[in-house]
């Protein structure tokens, strides 16, 4: 289903197809007990795009952007249905010797920019705009390493897809038309043992990751281990076309706690195929042949995101924009609207404006 074939207009998506950033927050929220501060998270919803303005306008120049995720129960206690088509909990994967946890995680922010001091500000006025609302469940800080390697010494996010490819890749379109311009976002930390990652030789490395070190070339097929990272990470559909997800990957470290990691973030159109994916990293293809990088990384956390369109996300302020619609009962609404949205071409606030049944 490529956009480009469709005349379907697609509402304006938040900043899912920026690149990694030369600094990144990913901060995980629970929403707190209790009215008063789902109150205060949907209106956040509605001053996040603003917040993110007044903080980056300070300098343009280094690309602050803000996304803003929504978990699966968070959805169903603040927005009910309808709900975006594959939103669920994150799948926990069970291998024979790695595993995938699911971690708790009503909200996620995902901050961007140039410089690390940027991404620290928006996420304290965020901080503030919740405050009583929420409570932490993790918060990490990634910063992007020389020219955008991972802790283990790799370049990272060389094959994530670019341009139109990456807004295929991650947006969704006419088929779940109530939640097009939104996305769906897997976060997970790894942590490294980096000890035993770095008594591997380079070449021994490089037969894990499935890529050469220094200048981050792709090993030859008839080269590569079928138990490689890259080799279990390239997944086809029944027609054989390769589906991607788009990578916001940076390390993190600690180093006098010896801690090192990867912040691993990946958007999709749907999640679907990032679960392939993971289901190929821990389960193996075939089953037992699972992904080195494993044996030397382990994932705590787990969760799955649904990051809504920015006019959605603006929307959901007042509640749930099609909720009324639904309990109608009135099945011609969803399609009599992504008739009016396409019209609206120019602009994806109008086109959820009609769809909200009221100006914005
Ligand atoms: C490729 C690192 C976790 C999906 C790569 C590459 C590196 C890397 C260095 C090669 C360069 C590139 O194309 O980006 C890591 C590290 C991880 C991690 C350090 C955490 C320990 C994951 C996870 C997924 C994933 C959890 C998916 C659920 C991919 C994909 C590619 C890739 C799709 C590109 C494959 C290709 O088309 O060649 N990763 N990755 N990675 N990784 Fe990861």
């Amino acid at each position: 289903a490529s956009h480009a074939s469709s005349s379907f207009s697609i509402p304006q998506p938040q900043a899912v197809t920026a690149g990694a950033g030369g600094a990144a927050h990913y901060v995980v929220l629970n929403i707190a007990p209790g009215e008063e501060a789902e109150n205060a998270v949907r209106a956040f919803f509605g001053n996040a795009a603003g917040l993110r303005r007044s903080v980056g306008h300070r300098d343009d120049a280094r690309q602050l952007n803000l996304v803003v995720g929504i978990g699966s129960d968070a959805w169903d206690r603040l927005f009910g249905s309808p709900r975006p088509a594959h939103l669920h909990p994150f799948k926990e994967l069970r291998g024979a010797k790695h595993h995938a946890p699911a971690t708790p995680g009503d909200l996620l922010l995902h901050v961007r920019a140039d410089t690390v001091d940027m991404c620290q500000e928006l996420v304290m006025q965020a901080m503030r705009a919740l405050d009583g609302a929420v409570q932490p469940v993790d918060e990490v800080h990634g910063f992007r390493y020389f020219d955008a390697r991972s802790m283990v010494g790799f370049v990272d996010g060389t094959e994530n897809p670019e341009g139109q490819e990456a807004f295929e890749a991650t947006v969704i379109g006419e088929e779940d038309p109530d939640f097009a311009g939104g996305s769906y976002v897997i976060v997970q930390k790894y942590l490294h043992d980096m000890k035993a990652w770095n008594a591997l030789t380079t070449e021994e490395q490089e037969r894990v990751m499935g890529r050469t070190k220094a200048d981050d070339i792709e090993l030859p097929d008839e080269v590569k281990p079928a138990n490689s990272h890259v080799a279990l990470n390239v997944v086809e559909d029944e027609d054989g076309n390769e589906m991607a997800i788009l990578r916001g990957n940076l390390p993190f470290a600690t180093p006098s706690r010896g801690e090192y990691g990867t912040y691993f973030i990946g958007y999709a159109r749907n999640p679907a195929v990032t679960e392939l994916m993971l289901t190929n990293m821990f389960i193996g293809r075939p089953e037992g042949n699972y992904d080195r990088l494993l044996d030397y990384s382990t994932a705590v956390t787990g969760t799955l995101f649904f990051v809504p369109s920015e006019p959605l996300l603006e929307a959901l302020a007042e509640g749930n924009p099609l909720a009324d619609e639904a309990s109608a009962g009135d099945a011609a609404a969803a399609p009599a609207d992504a008739a009016a949205a396409a019209d609206t071409a120019a602009s994806g606030a109008l086109a959820i404006g009609s769809l909200k049944g009221q100006p914005q």
